[in-house]
């Protein structure tokens, strides 16, 4: 049978704060196979790690994210100590130790993540199985694919499967990343019989985990890796 693979949700978000370093660092050591983190811009156009559009709820700062420097996100606290990360900072972190799922918040992120996937490859011996780059936003899926396309895409969706799966032909997309409670045995099979890889999220409890298992799908997003 083949093995399901582990992706740490925001790195291993049941145990450390999530998208921060410690939080990847912990899902690799917890066996990650894959992590998932979002990005945003900042202002001056850095990729942020971070899930909401503002600050307001993971640190001790307020603001929007896009109307912020690099130099202001990274005067901001989370819990006390951890800075928000860049995604250069957990790429150094992370050093081709598993792959990396980048979920783009929006559009503004899809070129300047494209550049950032094509200098690890091209200039520190990356290569696109450590990348998959997925959005709810499928036209930052579109424009990925069209400025690259070899880079592996996951198209995420908490709506219409039968939509999904087109959409993601469409794209030649790696895989499709569907809320779990969507999901059944025959989308499964009907997805994996399209050449495309099943990764639903986000799977925390035990029950849902093996039901999960029991449609053999191929990986699972989960805040409690120990748990898969
Ligand atoms: O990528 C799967 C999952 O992370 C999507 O939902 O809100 O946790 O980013 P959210
Ligand atoms: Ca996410």
């Amino acid at each position: 049978m083949n093995k399901v693979l582990k992706i740490g949700h925001r790195g291993a978000n049941g145990y450390e704060p999530e998208n921060t370093l410690i939080s990847f660092e912990k899902a690799i050591q917890m066996g990650a196979d894959g992590i998932e983190l979002d990005v945003h811009l900042s202002l001056d156009g850095h990729l942020i790690v971070i899930h909401d559009e503002t600050i307001d709820r993971t640190t001790n700062g307020k603001g929007v994210v896009n109307q912020l420097t690099l130099q202001e996100v990274k005067s901001f606290r989370i819990n006390d100590e951890q800075e928000i990360p860049t995604l250069e900072e957990v790429l150094d972190l992370v050093n081709r130790r598993c792959f990396v799922n980048i979920e783009l918040k929006n559009q503004d992120t899809a070129e300047k993540v494209v550049q950032l996937i094509e200098h690890y490859i091209l200039d520190k011996n990356w290569n696109h199985a450590h990348f998959l780059v997925s959005s709810f936003d499928w036209n930052a899926l579109q424009q990925v694919r069209f400025l690259n396309e070899n880079i592996r895409i996951g198209v995420l969706t908490e709506t219409d499967l039968d939509l999904a799966i087109s959409f993601a032909r469409f794209l030649k997309a790696e895989a499709l990343h569907p809320d779990f409670q969507l999901l059944t045995n025959e989308y499964t099979t009907k997805i994996q019989e399209k050449g495309i890889q099943v990764f639903p999220w986000t799977v925390n409890e035990r029950e849902d985990i093996q039901r999960m298992k029991s449609f053999k799908v191929n990986g699972i997003i989960t805040d409690f890796l120990d748990r898969i």
